[in-house]
């Protein structure tokens, strides 16, 4: 029997929207549409930062992704107060936007509904190394880098939302 709730809404949070919340959300829409849930579970990505409002996926992380299979859609726009009451969850990619997310939640109450992505990745949660790395000026492994943390994140954080996450206060 699933525990699977109603529906589950999901917003992946980065700095810019460009790059690394797009990507979560591009292949976490491709995991659920193969599991068929996509009537099940909404997402969306947002940013804390506005520099890029309106822009497409950065290029070099719509390539990386579309070598995977996976198409990047969607504006950036920037994360607003009323994103901690309309979704369950907000995942951020880095404690930077960890930070920021919680500094912004309205009560305490929505704060505990953000957490880190890579906290969903069993091997990510058990090295505690949960960025997501900013790949933004070529940093780190880059693109591809980010794909693949970005894919086995969603991998577990689909697995959770099976087994009944967010769980949902009792009445
Ligand atoms: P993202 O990457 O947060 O993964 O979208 C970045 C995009 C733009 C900038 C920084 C990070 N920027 O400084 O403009």
């Amino acid at each position: 029997m699933t525990r699977l709730p109603a529906q589950v809404r999901v917003l992946f949070v980065c700095l810019g929207n460009i790059c690394r919340s797009p990507t979560a959300e591009g292949v976490m829409r491709a995991l659920v549409r193969r599991e068929g849930l996509s009537e099940r579970i909404e997402l969306d990505s947002a940013g804390t930062g506005a520099w890029h409002l309106g822009s497409q996926p950065d290029a070099r992380a719509s390539q990386a992704a579309r070598a995977r299979g996976v198409t990047l859609e969607g504006r950036a726009r920037q994360v607003r107060v009323d994103d901690f009451n309309y979704f369950d969850v907000l995942l951020a990619m880095d404690r930077q936007n960890l930070r920021e997310l919680r500094r912004l939640a309205p009560s305490e109450g929505l704060r505990v509904k953000v957490r880190l992505l890579r906290e969903f990745d069993p091997v990510s949660a058990r090295s505690g190394e949960l960025d997501v790395p900013d790949p933004y000026y070529g940093a780190g492994g880059g693109f591809e880098e980010v794909f693949e943390l970005v894919r086995a994140a969603c991998e577990g954080l689909l697995a959770q939302i099976r087994n009944g996450f967010p769980a949902r206060p009792q009445p």
